[in-house]
Formats: structure tokens, C-alpha cells, sequence
């Protein structure tokens, strides 16, 4: 099964894709991990990203389809993407990338979430640098303030998630990513999921649409 998360920052796409990615065991492809991990590396790739990422902009399509393209040839067969596409023209490389290794894209499920609650959500964000699990101070809080259940290893608020980057973040979002949504709806492709909700109500949602989907495709 192949799918991508679309949803305005803070929906909880990381959330969600974490959870999917263990309980359909699909390989997890996130475009803000894997810049991150650049930054963090002080790679050729994480010098370049850098400005966009700290603006709250989106990274050049040039940069960012390359990198996935790399991941598909190791994982095109079974995936959930969070973080891409964000741009039409992202959207419609993935299609080539895939109809040439001949696995097309199953479903594209957007999270839906006002924008009051994703500033909320964000404001609160806690996150392990090291593998990307994501805490809410509020809502689902770490056992221990600052320090990973997983692992024991200090937990960072991103710098990207400073009220004014996170407008910023929005408005990319509206102008730039917004757009796939009627992409994948014209493809047939779009699941719509009520975000709102516990992450383990979300994730049941999700879960569920899924597997109508794919009981409608199999009948
Ligand atoms: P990226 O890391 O992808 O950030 P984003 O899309 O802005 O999404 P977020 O990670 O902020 O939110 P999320 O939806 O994953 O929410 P989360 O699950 O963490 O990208 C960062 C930057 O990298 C971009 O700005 C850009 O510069 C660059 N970039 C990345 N991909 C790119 C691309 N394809 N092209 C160009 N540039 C690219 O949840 C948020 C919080 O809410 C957490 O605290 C969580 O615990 C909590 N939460 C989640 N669900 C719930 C719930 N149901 N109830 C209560 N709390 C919840």
C-alpha cells in the first residue's frame, strides 16, 4: 500500500504516519525528518535547505524530489508519506517516479484541523531529534517532563515552531500545498479525515477509511 498525508502543519501527519507505519508495517518516508537530519548532519543538502527551513518556506522541488526519488528506489513497493508532495509540481513527480517503477499511489489522506487548534497543537510540541517522535506538552505529555519514554534522550521544541514561522507555515500552506488537495481529488484519491479528536481516535478514523477504500478497490 502506498500513501501520502496532506494536511496543514501541525494536523498531525508526523503523529499519525508513526502510528500507520507500525500497524500496516509500511516503510515511513517524512520529508521534514530527513531535511532535519541534514541540518543536524551539516550535510550539502541540510546547508542548502537550511534558510528555507528556518523561514518556514519550502525547500526548492529540485532538492526535495531528488531525495525522495532515493528512497523510493529502495521503497517504492509499500510506503505512507508525510511532508510530500507539498507543490503540484512535487505531486505530479511522485506520479512519474511511481508509474515508471509501475506501483501507483493508493490514497492521499488530508487531516483536517482548524487553525486555531494546529497553533495550539504546535505551541506545545515537544520532539525527540533523534527519531521523530513527537510529544504534546498539553495533550499527550512524555512520562517525564522533557525526556523521551523511548529512549531517555532530551526532548527539543523545533525552532520552525516560533509563532512567527508557524504563520508563515500556514500561509506556504495555503498558497502552495492547499492546491493538492483538489489535485487528489480529481484523481480520485482523496480521503478526508476529521483530525479533531484524541491522536487514537484519529488513528481509528484513519484506519477505517483506509480499509473501506480498499474493500471498494478489491469488490
Ligand atoms: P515538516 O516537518 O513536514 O512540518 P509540517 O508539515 O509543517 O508539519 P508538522 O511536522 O509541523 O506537523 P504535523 O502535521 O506532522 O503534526 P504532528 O504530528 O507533529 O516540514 C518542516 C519544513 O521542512 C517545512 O516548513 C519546509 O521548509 C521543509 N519541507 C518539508 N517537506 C518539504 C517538501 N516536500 N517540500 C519543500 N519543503 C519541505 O503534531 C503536532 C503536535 O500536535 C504534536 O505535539 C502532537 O503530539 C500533537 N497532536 C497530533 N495529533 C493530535 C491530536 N489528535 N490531538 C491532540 N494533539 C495532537
Amino acid at each position: 500500500m502506498r500513501i501520502v498525508f496532506l494536511g496543514p502543519p501541525g494536523a498531525g501527519k508526523g503523529t499519525q504516519t508513526r502510528l500507520l507505519r507500525a500497524r500496516l508495517r509500511l516503510h515511513q518516508i517524512a520529508t521534514g525528518d530527513m531535511l532535519r537530519a541534514n541540518l543536524a548532519n551539516g550535510t550539502k543538502l541540510g546547508r542548502e535547505a537550511q534558510p528555507y527551513v528556518e523561514r518556514g518556506e519550502l525547500v526548492p522541488d529540485s532538492l526535495v524530489i531528488a531525495m525522495i526519488e532515493g528512497e523510493l528506489d529502495r521503497n517504492a513497493a509499500g510506503f505512507v508519506m508525510d511532508g510530500f508532495p507539498r507543490t503540484v509540481a512535487q505531486a505530479e513527480a511522485l506520479d512519474a517516479m511511481l508509474a515508471r517503477r509501475g506501483t501507483p499511489l493508493d490514497a492521499a489522506l488530508l487531516l483536517k484541523v482548524e487553525r486555531a487548534v494546529l497553533i495550539a497543537r504546535l505551541s506545545a510540541r515537544w520532539t525527540n531529534p533523534r527519531t521523530g517522535r513527537t510529544y504534546n506538552a498539553l495533550t499527550s505529555p512524555p512520562k517525564v517532563a522533557g525526556i523521551c519514554d523511548d529512549d531517555g534522550k532530551p526532548l527539543v521544541q523545533r525552532e520552525d515552531d516560533r509563532a512567527e514561522t508557524v504563520a508563515k507555515r500556514l500561509q506556504v500552506y495555503d498558497e502552495q500545498t492547499r492546491p493538492l488537495v483538489d489535485y487528489y481529488r480529481k484523481a480520485g484519491k482523496l480521503i478526508e479525515i476529521d483530525a479533531l479528536g484524541s491522536i487514537e481516535a484519529v488513528t481509528d478514523r484513519i484506519a477505517a477509511a483506509i480499509g473501506a477504500a480498499t474493500h471498494s478497490e478489491a469488490s
